[in-house]
C-alpha cells in the first residue's frame, strides 16, 4: 500500500478535523502519500480528491466542524455509485480508504471492502456514541459538554418561573447523549429509547417530583419523531394545566464547536491507529478505544451489535432526582 484515501461522511462531529491531522500526519510519517476525500462518498464518486501535505492539516485540531466537508451520499448506498467510487479508487491510485463516520458510513466503507476486496478503516466519528465496540466516539464528549451548558442556563429561567422544561437533545436511535447529559446537568429525568419509561410513567414521577420538593423540573428527551420533547410537552399540558410547562429543542448548535481535549485525544489515538492498522495489514475494522486501549472491531460488529446502555445509571438518576 503506497496512497491512502481519507474522507469523512454523514454528520459532522467536533473532533474530526483532528482525526484528519492525526492520519495525515501519521501517514505521511511512515511513508504513505496521503490523498483528502472532499463531501464524504459523493466527492469519491465524483472524484473530488486533492493530495495532503502536513500544510493542509495545520490549525485545524482546535476546529469543529470538518475541512473536507461532508454529505450523507444516496448514490453510495446503490450498487451503481459504489461501482463509481471504486472506479475512482483505482484511477486516483487510492489503496486504501480511510473513513471518519458514524454507523451509515461504517456500513458504507464495509460494503465497499466486501465488494471490491478494498481496504478500508474506520474511525467512529458521531456525535451519538452508538458504535459497538468503542467506549467512546469522536464527537460524544464536546456533545455532551455543549448540552451541559446549554440546560446549565435553561434551568436559571426554569427555576425563577418554576417551570417543568422539556430539553429535546440529538442521538438518533441512542439514549447515551441524553442520560449521560441529564445526570452531568443534574436533571429529573431523561426519557431515552432503551428504556421503558413511557408518559405515564413520567407523569407519575412528576407529580411525586414537583409536589413534594422541587417547584422547577428539568427533562432530558431523546429525540423522537412521535414522542419528542413536544408529545410530552403536550400531554403534561393537558393533563396536569397547573404546571407551567416549555420545550426547548437543542438542535444543531449541539453538533458545533472547538472539540474537548477528550475528542482531541480520541481522534489523535485512533488516528495513529488507522495507519498501524493499514501497516500490519489490517482491513475492514474500526478503531477503537476500550478500558484505555486502542482496539480494531469488525466493522460489521461494530455497525450491526447494539451498544447497550448502562442502566444502573437509570437509577442513578432516579436516586438523584429526589
Ligand atoms: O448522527 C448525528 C446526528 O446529529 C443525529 O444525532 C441526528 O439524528 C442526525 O445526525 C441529524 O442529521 P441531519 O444534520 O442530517 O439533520
Amino acid at each position: 500500500i503506497r496512497c491512502i484515501g481519507i474522507l469523512t461522511s454523514g454528520g459532522d462531529a467536533p473532533g474530526m478535523n483532528a482525526a484528519i491531522r492525526a492520519v495525515t500526519r501519521s501517514g505521511i510519517s511512515n511513508g504513505y502519500k496521503i490523498k483528502g476525500i472532499y463531501r464524504g462518498y459523493d466527492g469519491l464518486i465524483n472524484d473530488d480528491i486533492q493530495i495532503f501535505t502536513t500544510e493542509n492539516v495545520s490549525s485545524i485540531i482546535q476546529r469543529g466542524g470538518t475541512i473536507l466537508r461532508t454529505a450523507r451520499s444516496k448514490e453510495f448506498t446503490t450498487p451503481a455509485g459504489r461501482k463509481k467510487a471504486y472506479d475512482t479508487l483505482v484511477k486516483e491510485g487510492i489503496d486504501a480508504l480511510v473513513v471518519i463516520g458514524g454507523n451509515g458510513s461504517l456500513t458504507g466503507a464495509m460494503l465497499l471492502a466486501d465488494e471490491y476486496d478494498f481496504p478500508c478503516i474506520g474511525l467512529p466519528g458521531t456525535i451519538d456514541n452508538d458504535l459497538w465496540g468503542t467506549d467512546s466516539t469522536i464527537g460524544y464528549d464536546t456533545t455532551l459538554n455543549t448540552i451541559k451548558e446549554c440546560v446549565d442556563k435553561i434551568r436559571d429561567t426554569a427555576t425563577s418561573h418554576e417551570r417543568i422544561f422539556f430539553v429535546e437533545v440529538m442521538g438518533r436511535d441512542a439514549g447515551f447523549l441524553a442520560q449521560y447529559s441529564a445526570i452531568a446537568a443534574g436533571a429529573e429525568a431523561a426519557i431515552i429509547p432503551e428504556d421503558s419509561t413511557d408518559s405515564d410513567q413520567l407523569i407519575e414521577f412528576m407529580k411525586r417530583g414537583i409536589r413534594k420538593s422541587k417547584k422547577s423540573c428539568i427533562v432530558i428527551v431523546s429525540e423522537s419523531p412521535k414522542c419528542g420533547a413536544m408529545y410530552y410537552a403536550e400531554r403534561v399540558n393537558k393533563e396536569y394545566p397547573e404546571f407551567d410547562v416549555r420545550v426547548s429543542i437543542l438542535g444543531h448548535l449541539q453538533r458545533g464547536g472547538s472539540p474537548s481535549a477528550h475528542d482531541r485525544i480520541l481522534a489523535s489515538l485512533t488516528g495513529v491507529g488507522a495507519i498501524q492498522a493499514v501497516k500490519q495489514g489490517q482491513r475492514n475494522v474500526m478503531v477503537g478505544v476500550r478500558n484505555n486501549e486502542l482496539v480494531y472491531v469488525p466493522f460489521v460488529d461494530a455497525v450491526r451489535k447494539k451498544k447497550p446502555i448502562d442502566r444502573n445509571l437509570i437509577k442513578v438518576l432516579d436516586d438523584l432526582s429526589i
